[in-house]
């Protein structure tokens, strides 16, 4: 079993930080420190030998995927869903002709999917303008591509059965040598864009942000930070969805929004 000290990571988060600008520094330690020991057993590394290969650009992208958890489902927490279908939407409805959607650290997508078809059942699909983003472009492209084991389409099915929706699944998809093609006109309204929530910048105006399972990751100073950004990023009486495991009660700007659904970690921001 392999060991790292704090030391040792602290050389590895610098050196990320200096030569290619992405910033773990304020990550969650125990689970940046059980990746990073995946990471060694993997390759097969000692801590100096994972430093030389991280000066390999080419070996960014093995050690981006790795640090970052990309586990995710569609209608992932169905009674979510069906708050975001039977209170949310409708109340964002009622002042807005046009909804704008974020989905801040969308992983392979499945939580956008998830999104467009709930809208497309809502008949609301085409008044609605979604960004997704994430730091990790392979997921990225992946989340594009749309493109899904069939064996996770068993718990993506029963979830979206949870959520009772209007029709069956599987009409959203089509089986191609042994995956799931999802339907691409779900997403035309949605742009995919490589974003890095430590450093990027506010970039718009939201209704709606949805950072599920994403800050679960941050140490409380960065999930400050970033909750100062999602603030900023929405339009005033606009919600921010959070994980299931996450909570705003304790950070610099919770005075600044509203509990609208404690169990399903939905806010609404009430001051600027
Ligand atoms: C566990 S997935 C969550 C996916 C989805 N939101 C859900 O709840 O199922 C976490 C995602 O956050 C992304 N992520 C981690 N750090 C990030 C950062 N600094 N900026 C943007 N995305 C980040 C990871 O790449 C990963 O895809």
């Amino acid at each position: 079993m392999k060991e790292i000290d704090i030391a040792d990571l602290k050389r590895i988060t610098e050196l990320v930080k200096t030569k290619y600008n992405y910033d773990f520094t304020n990550y969650a330690m125990s689970s940046f420190k059980r990746r990073i020991l995946r990471i060694l057993e993997l390759h097969n590394l000692s801590v100096d030998e994972l430093i030389k290969r991280l000066y390999e650009p080419s070996f960014l992208d093995d050690f981006l995927n790795e640090i970052t958890v990309n586990v995710t489902e569609m209608f992932r927490d169905p009674p979510f869903w069906r708050v975001l279908r039977d209170d949310i939407i409708p109340a964002i409805m009622l002042n807005h002709q046009k909804i704008r959607i974020w989905h801040a650290g969308c992983s392979s997508g499945e939580e956008v999917f998830s999104m467009a078809i709930m809208l497309r059942e809502m008949g609301i699909l085409d008044n609605v303008s979604l960004i997704a983003t994430d730091l990790d472009s392979n997921i990225l492209e992946n989340a594009k591509a749309g493109v899904y084991n069939l064996k996770n389409m068993e718990l993506n099915e029963k979830n979206y059965i949870r959520y009772q929706g209007t029709s069956s699944l599987s009409k959203y998809y089509k089986e191609s040598n042994g995956k799931a093609v999802m339907d691409k006109t779900l997403v035309e309204n949605v742009s995919y864009r490589k974003h890095d929530l430590v450093k990027g910048e506010v970039f718009n105006k939201f209704d709606l942000v949805l950072c599920r399972n994403v800050m679960i990751y941050f140490n409380q100073t960065l999930q400050n930070e970033v909750l100062k950004k999602f603030h900023e990023s929405l339009f005033k009486y606009g919600y921010l969805a959070i994980g299931s495991k996450e909570s705003l009660i304790w950070c610099d700007i919770a005075s600044k929004f509203i509990v609208v659904n404690n169990e399903e970690k939905i806010y609404k921001k009430i001051k600027d």
